[in-house]
């Protein structure tokens, strides 16, 4: 037994039959480390000092019984899980069912016979040992499993972080917008009462809501003057470019929605879908209610960070003609609340 190859499992035996007890040690001492207590009172004192692999508990004792013992055993969480064997004078199966319906792992009956005694013990020993181990198995493949998890959380958001980034990096009169808009669309969304989940899936579609512009040259991108008809229609190509880009990665088709559709106005008349209201799906319109603050309030080549008198007064005239009405007035009253303007590049 792996117990006493390397330290002598310790047995308490509760019992206020003195002879009872010697009796048991002298059985149990030669492969155990035994310790005797004579009442359930003193036996629960010891306890709180000293926790054995088994106890061997009396079932008639003066003072606390050993049902009484045992109620207690079970009510404290540090030795519940010791298993308990009951000794009992005679077999009364009436008695033994309360046993173990209070949580007896087993029952011995007077007189005792060495070999039965040694042979419930070692076998109480070795399945209490053995649940032990699986269960610390089970642990660890739980714990290896939630790092497996976690790790792959973290590879999720670096990646998308990394691809958010190649973005600014092309265009760089949006720096740091892909980030701020991906900011402020959470925060919509948890105005709007939207749930934990939601918050943070918004927060990674509108990351990536200009991915597309990868597509798009970088001089036009770059070009500080009025863009001509043809470079302005290649720009509008960015939303399919990114929705294509992002429609590989199956494992969150949503991924696109932001991509594809930020650029659709509440009206109808944006692009590339034309969907007008509630058919815009609901996360790129708040995306877009996002895009489009962040627009004002980033600087540009031609002009500087708008300021936030004229830019709410945009807002409110896009509110229901380009913008969703009801995410256009989350973003305006973060605004109001913004006393310090403080929410701008
Ligand atoms: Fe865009």
């Amino acid at each position: 037994m792996d117990q006493t190859s390397e330290k002598k499992a310790f047995i308490l035996t509760i019992d206020d039959d003195e002879i009872n007890n010697m009796l048991l040690g002298a059985i149990l001492e030669e492969e155990y480390e035994v310790v005797s207590i004579l009442s359930g009172e003193k036996a629960i004192e010891f306890l709180k000092g000293r926790k054995p692999d088994l106890i061997l508990l009396d079932l008639n004792m003066p003072g606390m019984n050993g049902f009484q013992v045992l109620e207690y055993l079970k009510q404290d969480k540090d030795l519940k899980e010791i298993p308990v064997i009951m000794l009992t004078a005679e077999m009364d199966q009436e008695t033994e069912v309360k046993g173990i319906q209070s949580g007896a792992f087993d029952f011995l009956h007077k007189p005792y016979i060495p070999t039965l005694i040694l042979t419930h013990v070692h076998r109480t020993l070795e399945l209490i040992s053995l649940q032990k181990r699986m269960q610390e198995r089970i642990n660890i493949q739980i714990q290896t499993t939630m790092n497996q998890l976690a790790s792959t959380k973290r590879l999720f958001k670096q990646m998308v972080f990394a691809l958010a980034k190649t973005i600014d990096a092309k265009d760089p009169y949006t720096n740091g917008h892909s980030q701020r808009v991906a900011d402020y669309s959470r925060e919509i969304a948890f105005r709007a009462g939207k749930s934990k989940t939601y918050q943070r899936k918004i927060f990674f579609i509108a990351l990536l809501h200009d991915i597309g512009k990868i597509g798009v040259s970088g001089q036009v991108l770059n070009k500080p003057d009025k863009l001509t008809p043809s470079e302005y229609s290649s720009i509008k190509v960015h939303p399919i470019i990114g929705s294509s880009i992002l429609s590989s990665v199956q494992e969150m088709e949503e991924l696109q929605v932001g991509a594809r559709s930020h650029h659709e106005r509440y009206d109808g008349t944006g692009y590339p879908d034309g969907l007008a209201g509630q058919a815009i799906p609901e996360k790129a319109r708040i995306i877009a209610v996002a895009d489009v603050y962040d627009a004002m309030t980033s600087k540009r080549s031609y002009r500087d960070i708008l300021p936030q008198e004229v830019v709410r007064e945009e807002l409110v005239k896009a509110k229901g003609t380009q913008l969703d009405p009801k995410f256009t007035d989350i973003m305006l009253q973060m605004i109001d609340e913004d006393v310090e303007y403080r929410m701008h590049e």
